[in-house]
Parts: C-alpha cells; sequence; structure tokens
C-alpha cells in the first residue's frame, strides 16, 4: 500500500513472464502494455501519468521527458534488462528516483549464447543450414564450408565483467587462451582462476583469433569498434557482440567484411534493433544476426521478471530496491 491505503498504480510495458505479473497484480492497480510492439511514445508517456512505478524495457527511452509525464509522485523505474542505456540514471536520481535492473541472473545464459554465436560463425552453421536447404549438397567436400578450429584458439574479451568473465570459463573447457582488456586490469584472484591475460585494447585484437564484447554503453564504448580497431584484427578474426549494438560501428564492420580486413562476425544486439532488411551486412554470408536473444532461455526470464516485479514493489512501497543501478556520483 502506498500513503493513505491505496493500491500503487504501476504501468508495465511489455508482458513478461507470468511469475511477474502475478507478484505485481498481487499488489497494485497493473495498467499492462499489451502488444507484442513496445507502446508508441505518445502512447507510453500517456499511460505513466500518474503512476507510482514503471517497469521498463530496453526498448523504452526514460529520460526528463518520460519523468514528467509520469509526474512528481512516480516512486521507482524497474528495467526488465540487466542493462539500463535507455534509462537516464542520473536524470532518475536528481528526482529521487531509484533505478532496479537485473544483474547477476542472466550472465551464464548470456555467456552460452556468445560461445554459441562464436562456434556458429567459426563454423559457419547458418552458411551450412542455408545450403542444406537450397539443395546444393551433392557429396562431401574436402575444402566444404572451412573454417577455423575453436579450441586452442585465443580469445580477446573486451569488458571482463560478470558476463566476460563466463565466457572466460567457457573458453577454458576449449582450451583456448584468454586474453581480456578492460578499464583497469583485474586481481589476479579474478583473473588467474580463469587463466585471463590483461592486455591493452590494440595488442588483444591484434593477438585474438576470436573477439567477443562485453562492455556496457556508454560515451567510452559507442564505436569502440570502428575503421581503425578492426584494423588492429587479425583477417581470420572472428567477431562476437552481445553487448549493445552501438559498441560497433556497423558501417566500418560491413566494410571490414566485405573486403576482409576480419573473417566473420556473429551478432545479438544491432544498431538500429531490429536491423533495417536493407542493412549491408544482412546481405554478407559472414555475417551472422540473431534478434537480440541472449538471455533468452525460460528459466532466465522467469528470474528476470522475479527481480524485475520485486524492484517495482519495492520502490512502490519506499523500500531499497534489491537491485538498484548505482546512482551517477
Ligand atoms: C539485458 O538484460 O541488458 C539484455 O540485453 C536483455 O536481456
Amino acid at each position: 500500500m502506498v500513503d493513505g491505503g491505496a493500491r500503487p498504480r504501476v504501468f508495465v510495458a511489455r508482458i513478461i513472464p507470468d511469475v511477474g505479473l502475478e507478484a505485481v497484480r498481487a499488489d497494485c492497480d497493473m495498467d499492462l502494455w499489451e502488444d507484442e510492439l513496445p507502446p508508441p511514445r505518445a502512447e507510453l508517456l500517456r499511460r505513466v501519468a500518474g503512476c507510482d512505478g514503471v517497469l521498463t524495457l530496453l526498448t523504452d527511452k526514460v529520460d526528463d521527458e518520460f519523468l514528467d509525464a509520469a509526474g512528481p509522485q512516480l516512486k521507482v523505474v524497474s528495467n526488465y534488462a540487466v542493462g539500463f542505456d535507455n534509462i537516464d540514471v542520473a536524470a532518475c536520481a536528481r528526482r529521487g528516483i531509484p533505478v532496479g535492473n537485473t544483474p547477476g541472473v542472466l550472465t551464464d545464459t548470456t555467456a552460452d549464447l556468445a560461445f554459441a554465436l562464436l562456434m556458429a560463425a567459426a563454423r559457419r552453421l547458418p552458411e551450412g543450414d542455408r545450403f542444406v536447404r537450397a539443395g546444393s549438397w551433392k557429396t562431401w567436400g574436402p575444402l566444404l564450408l572451412l573454417g577455423p578450429d575453436v579450441h586452442g584458439a585465443t580469445i580477446g574479451i573486451v569488458g571482463f565483467g560478470r558476463i566476460g568473465q563466463a565466457m572466460a570459463r567457457r573458453a577454458q573447457g576449449f582450451g583456448m587462451e584468454v586474453l581480456y582488456h578492460d578499464v583497469n586490469e583485474l586481481p589476479a584472484e579474478v583473473t588467474d582462476p580463469l587463466g585471463a591475460t590483461y592486455l591493452p585494447l590494440e595488442a588483444l585484437l591484434a593477438r585474438s583469433d576470436f573477439v567477443s564484447l562485453h562492455v556496457n554503453l556508454s560515451p567510452l564504448t559507442r564505436h569502440l569498434i570502428n575503421a581503425q580497431t578492426l584494423a588492429w584484427m587479425k583477417p581470420t578474426a572472428v567477431l562476437v557482440n552481445t553487448s549493445r549494438g552501438p559498441v560497433v560501428d556497423q558501417v566500418a564492420l560491413a566494410a571490414a567484411l566485405r573486403d576482409g580486413t576480419i573473417w566473420a562476425a556473429a551478432l545479438d544486439v544491432t544498431d538500429p534493433e531490429p536491423i533495417p532488411m536493407d542493412d549491408p551486412l544482412v546481405g554478407l554470408d559472414n555475417c551472422l544476426i540473431v534478434p537480440h536473444i541472449a538471455s533468452a532461455s525460460r528459466a532466465t526470464r522467469d528470474k528476470m521478471a522475479q527481480m524485475a516485479a520485486a524492484n517495482l514493489l519495492a520502490g512502490v512501497r519506499g523500500e531499497a530496491l534489491p537491485t538498484e543501478v548505482p546512482p551517477p556520483a
């Protein structure tokens, strides 16, 4: 209950797994956006007006305009994602509104997908599948769909937080040499068990057979992978991105894949999302693209729903959020 005993009013911006919706419905007057597509901006601003709490997705932009539209009674923004680049956390902090996210529960599921993309691009699974379905499979071919070995190769992990480290654990299982880059070198008690060696970005890109991106999107990481940094990579290298689309300059990536600067890419995230069908990357056989599904296992999406609901409910009650995005210093 909020002040005066009324049930809190909340807006939930998409259908999330039942376990989260049921928890919210039990304690709140819930307005649920039920379409497959996100609410259009004008509708979003209309629906959040007067709410005590909002449960948003990475497709909903939360900025001053959103917060003005919601009104001064808004007590919490709970994002159904670990990433929060859709939210102006500083603007929320200025108004004393905590922001919740869903860290931890999607670490392994996301690393699973990143490794699956790495394997699929290296061993050309989508191309092989298309080849068979097109009726092109005539015989066993000594030179058919060749790719690099994954086992024993060198992986460069850019961004060595929870998900980057989970990627390292998977790479260890394949006997890979693990290099990492982050803003700071991590303590040996973190990196030693993972057999991970720190390198500056240029050296890491130059040495890696596979490069996997696990950074947050920020002004520092926008277009971190660009024409210059792609040129540092090996012509045989595979780039995997499960972080955020804008970390990669897609125009530069398309050129690099076309002219052989690098060998292949596998993307779970693009800029924009969905990627337009006339984007040059869509036409490239050496670019594998899936629709931002890294956390899409049933169990993980349930856990994210529970966490997002718990943050929302704590916020409308004026309690500390179980997982709050730290406000900027
Ligand atoms: C996140 O949580 O930030 C992912 O991109 C979606 O699960």
